[in-house]
């Protein structure tokens, strides 16, 4: 079966990552009566542009699902758990981009070029990572491929598309109030975040981590199959609209050469090497947005540690982050025969 002949719902597509799979279904030339757009009550009866077409958004209820094939959750842990097993039950392949399933261990976590196999053990359900994990493995998978990876240290940059259109709308709203002269109001975050950066993403541990540190050394483990694999993050949320950052420090079980970590990576699908010093070339939230590739450069030998290597990173955390890996997912899933859309049952 063809993509473009999959009904496809998403849920939650008057948000940021919702609506970036509208876009990248426009992209693809999805037809648009095969789309269903879901939301809350609230949204019920809004009308999104897709390309010449109003298609009108309608509250996700159960019922909503019936003659959907696929259905792209973007509406947060609350309404998965309401309703994505729900849309199991009614034949739904459901491919969600929330936390709440991703440690599941009855339900894969993937990023089709690391663990594209895991998709054939789907129970009706796919999770997708958290957007700061998905580059981030990308690149420890093309990596490993030179030598066992034992340690990584990573500081990310992440901007605040990375919670959703509240925080866009805030940021804007800070940097007009503040450069106006007055003082900003936060909101979303518990600072502000225009003209600052906050050592805070999601809420702090027992452990002094917080929990989008502890997804990315959980999420890592599970989709690189290497429950060893430690992984120490700082992650922070940074005046940018769109895509993330993250500086990667990795360490080998044996000596790396930089000459070989750029081969790999540029082998890599869906990763280019962006590192020319010389003339100021290295990836960047700007560069990375509205790009589907991880960006990487700045690649070099790591000083402070033996067999170690240094790189700075950057992806468009909507698409590849969100919208484009679930989307990539349901391909892989076509390709493997891995759910039976609802004109073949
Ligand atoms: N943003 C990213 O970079 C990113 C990356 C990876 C994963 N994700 C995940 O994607 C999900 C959405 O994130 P987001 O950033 O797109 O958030 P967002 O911009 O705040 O959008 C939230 C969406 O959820 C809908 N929603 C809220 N309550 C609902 C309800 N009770 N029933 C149905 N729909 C409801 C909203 O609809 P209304 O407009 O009607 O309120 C809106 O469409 C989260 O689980 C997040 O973890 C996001």
């Amino acid at each position: 079966m063809n993509s473009n002949e999959v009904n496809i719902a998403i849920v939650g597509a008057t948000g940021a990552a919702g609506g970036t799979a509208l876009a990248l279904l426009l992209e693809r030339n999805h037809p648009a009566d095969k789309i269903t757009l879901m939301a809350s009550e609230r949204s019920a009866g809004r009308k999104l542009q897709y390309g010449d077409v109003e298609l009108t958004v309608i509250h996700a209820k159960e019922e909503a699902f019936d003659g959907i094939d696929v259905a792209l959750f973007a509406a947060g842990g609350m309404v998965s758990r309401r309703l994505a097993h729900k849309a199991v039950e009614r034949g739904v392949f459901v491919i969600d981009k929330g936390s709440i399933f991703r440690m599941d261990p009855t339900i894969p976590l993937v990023v089709p070029e690391v663990n594209g196999d895991d998709i054939d053990w789907h129970p009706g359900i796919v999770s997708t990572p958290n957007c700061t994990s998905t580059p981030f493995v990308m690149v420890l998978d093309a990596l490993r491929k030179l030598s066992a990876i034992t340690a990584v240290t990573v500081a990310t940059y992440q901007s605040v598309t990375g919670t959703g259109v509240a925080a866009k709308e805030e940021l804007i709203e800070q940097f007009r109030t503040v450069l106006a002269g007055g003082k900003a109001e936060p909101n979303v975050y518990p600072h502000e975040i225009a003209f600052n950066v906050l050592p805070h993403v999601d809420d702090f541990l027992e452990d002094g981590y917080t929990k989008e540190e502890q997804k990315m050394l959980n999420e890592s483990r599970k989709i690189l199959h290497d429950e060893n694999l430690l992984v120490s993050a700082t992650c922070v949320r940074v005046p940018v609209e769109v895509s993330h950052s993250e500086s990667v420090q990795i360490e080998f079980e044996s000596s790396v050469s930089v000459a070989d970590a750029k081969r790999v990576l540029d082998e890599y699908d869906g990763v280019i090497v962006v590192d020319d010093p010389s003339r100021n070339e290295y990836p960047m939230p700007l560069s990375a947005t509205g790009r589907d590739e991880v960006l990487v450069g700045r690649i070099r030998k790591d000083i402070a540690h033996e067999n170690g290597l240094v790189l700075w990173l950057a992806c468009d955390n909507l698409r590849k982050g969100a919208a484009l890996n679930a989307l990539q997912i349901m391909d892989e899933a076509l390709r493997r025969d891995a759910f039976k859309p609802a004109a073949q049952r």
